[in-house]
């Protein structure tokens, strides 16, 4: 058995999880935004080669310049803080830095604190705001916050997936 310290609910987490754009005021203290970060460097990869770095920003104007990065970026600029997913190759990194978005999220929604995936259109812009070298790829974005006051948010689209039969298939195609 693994050496677990509390109950494990990862199956709710993933089930409760969904993504998170209009963020309350509330700082993130540091200690949780490591507990997050040691999370995602916990992620898996191919050939254990961990081609990341993670990109912690909580600076408000350099939140607000890496938000410019995005078509669909307002969020980084309101965000605690957001992490920046930056790696040297495409390919096989680009997955395994999905894996380690996933864990990110998923260690933040353990602290009560929401996140949404932000894809960085203008890749130059965000490299840019953070002094990012051009030999490297950054284009994804997380941003976290504590959700907002449920009276100020839109509330998530009900049926947020497709039915379980309409996307799982077993033994074969048809
Ligand atoms: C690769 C990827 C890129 C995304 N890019 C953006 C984005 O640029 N802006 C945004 O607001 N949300 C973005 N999202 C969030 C998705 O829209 C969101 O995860 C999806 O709609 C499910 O939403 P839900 O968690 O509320 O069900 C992205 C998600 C992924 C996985």
């Amino acid at each position: 058995m693994p050496d677990i310290q509390k109950p494990a609910h990862v199956a709710e987490l993933i089930r409760t999880q969904r993504a998170t754009r209009q963020y309350s005021q509330r700082e993130v203290p540091e200690e949780d935004i490591r507990t997050i970060l040691n999370a995602g460097r916990r992620a898996q990869s191919s050939r254990n080669l961990q081609r990341w770095y993670f990109i912690v920003v909580r600076d408000r104007e350099r939140l607000r310049r890496l938000a410019e990065g995005g078509k669909y970026a307002e969020h980084v600029r309101d965000a605690a803080f957001a992490i920046a997913l930056v790696t040297s190759d495409g390919g096989s990194a680009e997955f395994d830095l999905g894996q380690a978005a996933a864990y990110l999220q998923l260690a933040a929604w353990d602290l009560g604190i929401g996140s949404c995936v932000t894809s960085m259109h203008y890749p130059e812009k965000a490299r840019e705001a953070l002094g990012v070298p051009a030999d490297q790829n950054l284009n994804v974005v997380l941003s976290f916050g504590y959700p907002a006051p449920r009276e100020n948010v839109q509330p998530p689209k009900k049926n947020g997936r497709k039915p379980f039969d309409e996307v799982v298939r077993w033994e074969s195609w048809s």
